[in-house]
């Protein structure tokens, strides 16, 4: 199993997943695109030789402290094998470094938050973010498309102090 960057290369696959996992909701070939050559996203996939078997999305902008998890999805077969909890950890390692250059400039830790919409008929989703950390904070009753509503969840993550702004 080998953890990288998207690149234009899973396209194919990550469509064909999201049609697979997502069937409406589904990012097309354009969106999936567009995120991971966006200098805005973090994407990264989990690949067992060239086969994707899960990929995560983080989108924010620099300047923010707020990353929205956009995409995030691991191959049936593959779930409950702790790709999807490594998946969320390398993110929010990657997101460490996005916000260090700005939590520098106060000489502070800092913080930043993880944001993300999910079903609320999405058990299996919701148990793994809420053993995750992420916490309820406000729900948008018809989100989806077949009128679902989403519940909208928050992880706040703390930078850790460099020593060198001490
Ligand atoms: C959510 C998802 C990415 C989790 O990926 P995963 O690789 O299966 O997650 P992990 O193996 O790291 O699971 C970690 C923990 O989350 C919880 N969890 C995950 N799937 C679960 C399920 N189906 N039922 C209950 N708990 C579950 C468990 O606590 C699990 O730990 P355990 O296996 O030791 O009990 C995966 O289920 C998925 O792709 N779902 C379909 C797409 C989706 O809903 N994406 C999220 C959109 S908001």
């Amino acid at each position: 199993m080998r953890y990288r960057r998207a690149s234009l290369e899973d396209v194919p696959q990550i469509e064909e997943m999201e049609e697979e996992y997502f069937a409406e909701e589904a990012f097309g070939r354009r969106q999936i695109r567009y995120l991971i050559q966006s200098p805005n996203t973090i994407a990264l996939t989990a690949c067992s030789n060239s086969k994707v078997l899960g990929y995560i999305m983080g989108l924010g902008r620099r300047g923010s402290s707020v990353v929205r998890i956009y995409t995030f999805c691991v191959r049936k077969d593959y779930r409950r094998k702790g790709i999807g909890t490594s998946l969320l950890h390398r993110l929010e390692r990657e997101c460490q470094v996005w916000f260090r250059p700005q939590a520098d400039k106060a000489s502070k830790g800092g913080v930043f938050s993880l944001i993300l919409e999910v079903g609320e008929s999405n058990f299996a989703a919701l148990k793994f973010y809420k053993d995750n950390g992420f916490v309820e904070f406000s729900r948008i009753p018809g989100y989806y498309t077949d009128g679902t509503t989403a519940i909208r969840m928050r992880k706040i993550i703390a930078l850790p102090i460099s020593v060198d702004s001490r």
